[in-house]
């Protein structure tokens, strides 16, 4: 008890730490195009909020808001108060707010007319941003992906976001590219073509929300800042990884843009391939921005290609039909607002990938995402092998499995088997459990948060390279080819509210392997 109560002081006096001075972002203004979009709305501006709140912003530092709509400096900040209200709710603070809004500003104007950047450099004047010496430019792309190509050559043609190849030069100007990046390997290559020739790849920030998830970063601590993990995390006792992404919502508003996409563009190119990743890697050779993307791409460089013939025993897809969750009729993906009512887009898909190196050859990595099953539920789980030699009833006896939950219940649980007491032998599987929760109270900052005040010190570690980036589009580009010409004709294959398909369990349970139920 006494040594657990010295954990707790401990927990305590490190979380309430100042912050130190390198992750406080310098006097800098901060451009969102698409500043009336749900994403500026309901993600960038409360996360901004929240690091004003905390004292990680700068009182100077200035956003302007970049969209056609027609709001002034005054009714865009009476729109983003609303959703702050809404989406900040817990941290809201009347006064915290008076301030802050002085320092938004708002330009209507049209991406692709050379004079609303002139107009958007007058704005920054006029924020007084120009007369702060040193003062950095972050440009945040929170519009359709279609619009990239010409707003970053705008951004490079009219001298507003200059190329800039020291790293060290002040002032600096950094852009955030939202996903998707690319619709595959070929879209992608050609996006970082334009991209690298504005910016220099240390101006360039494409973000993956995942990675700004704090049990996501804990992945690298969790395996590199322990030594027991290390040497069982190999071919030689993991039998098999499952990484399981289940959302309960449908497609919500986003039709127009899921139906181009579908589960593989949407979840398994980025975040899913992001946690294999993290999983897999080797660890870096520094706790550097590029050691650690040089290791995860080699986890992708070495994935195992699969021809077309091989694509059934490595990939399966699904799509919801109606079906209940949480006790209310849900209706099926080709009855949601904007999808076709034959749409073919798949809203599951459960994926075996195969990393051919020393450390992981023959440990199958089977990854699993789906809209509509019956609670979100986001884990990342290590099932090691049995032990070779059986002494009680094999039958009864479960593998270890290390399971992190990325979200939600953040937490980590090792299952491992116990003498049931008694007087006979019985085995049963028990959990070790660390939970966020229990350890440090409610989760203080989202994603966005970490992201956004990376970009702006500096930290690119978050972010993916462009090197990565096509690498984890060639790893997904077979299936998505395939699937599109080889069209299903079993679709919805599974209801609301349920695990995936029965197609998806046999999957699995082919190769020996049972899904878990996060
Ligand atoms: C987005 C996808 O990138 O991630 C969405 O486009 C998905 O379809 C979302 O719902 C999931 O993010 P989170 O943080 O809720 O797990």
């Amino acid at each position: 008890m006494t040594e657990r109560l010295s954990v707790m002081a401990r927990i305590a006096d490190v979380m309430r730490a100042p912050v130190s001075e390198l992750r406080k972002a310098e006097t800098c203004s901060l451009v969102i195009f698409g500043a009336g979009g749900d994403l500026t709305r309901r993600k960038l501006m409360p996360a901004l909020f929240h690091l004003r709140t905390h004292g990680l912003l700068p009182d100077d530092f200035t956003i302007v808001g970049v969209a056609r709509e027609p709001y002034d400096d005054d009714s865009y900040r009476e729109l983003i108060g609303k959703s702050l209200k809404e989406f900040a709710a817990d941290v809201f603070d009347q006064k915290v707010w008076d301030a802050f809004s002085r320092r938004i500003f708002y330009l209507s104007g049209d991406f692709n007319d050379q004079a609303m950047y002139s107009a958007l450099q007058q704005k920054l004047d006029s924020a007084g941003q120009s007369m702060v010496p040193g003062c950095g430019r972050l440009f945040y792309l929170a519009v359709p992906p279609q619009v990239y190509p010409s707003l970053i050559d705008q951004l490079s043609a009219t001298g507003i976001a200059p190329r800039v190849v020291d790293t060290k030069l002040r002032p600096w100007t950094r852009v955030i590219i939202e996903k998707p990046f690319g619709r595959g390997l070929d879209s992608a290559r050609t996006l970082n073509k334009v991209v690298r020739r504005a910016f220099a790849e240390h101006q360039v920030y494409r973000i993956d929300h995942y990675l700004g998830k704090e049990t996501v970063q804990n992945l690298l601590v969790f395996r590199f800042a322990n030594s027991i993990f290390e040497p069982v995390w190999n071919r030689h006792h993991v039998h098999h990884v499952q990484i399981t992404a289940a959302e309960s919502f449908g497609v919500e508003r986003r039709a127009g843009y899921y139906e181009q996409a579908g589960v593989i563009r949407d979840m398994f190119q980025n975040h899913l391939l992001q946690l294999l990743t993290l999983t897999a890697m080797e660890p870096p050779v520094a706790f550097t921005a590029d050691a650690v993307r040089n290791e995860k791409l080699k986890v992708l460089e070495a994935i195992r290609p699969v021809t077309p013939a091989e694509m059934h025993e490595y990939a399966v897809r699904g799509q919801y039909g109606p079906g209940t969750i949480n006790g209310k009729p849900v209706p099926g993906y080709r009855e949601e607002p904007g999808v076709a009512a034959e749409s073919i887009t798949p809203t599951y898909a459960a994926v075996r990938f195969m990393v051919d190196n020393w450390r992981w050859h023959d440990v199958p990595f089977y990854l699993r995402s789906a809209k509509r099953m019956p609670h979100r539920a986001t884990e990342i789980a290590i099932q090691f092998k049995l032990p070779p030699q059986v002494f009680f009833r094999k039958d009864k006896l479960q593998p270890n499995t290390l399971a992190i939950r990325v979200q939600p219940d953040e937490g980590i649980a090792l299952r491992f088997e116990v003498k049931v007491p008694g007087i006979e032998l019985h085995t049963v599987s028990v959990d070790m459990d660390f939970t966020y929760k229990e350890a440090f109270g409610e989760a203080s900052h989202e994603a966005y948060e970490t992201l956004l005040l990376d970009a702006m010190v500096g930290e690119a570690t978050l972010f993916t390279r462009a090197d990565e980036v096509e690498a984890a589009w060639a790893v997904v580009d077979p299936i998505i080819e395939f699937w599109e010409l080889k069209k299903p004709s079993h679709f919805p294959n599974y209801a609301a509210g349920t695990w995936g398909p029965e197609i998806g369990d046999e999957f699995i349970e082919k190769m020996g392997c049972v899904w878990r139920k996060p």
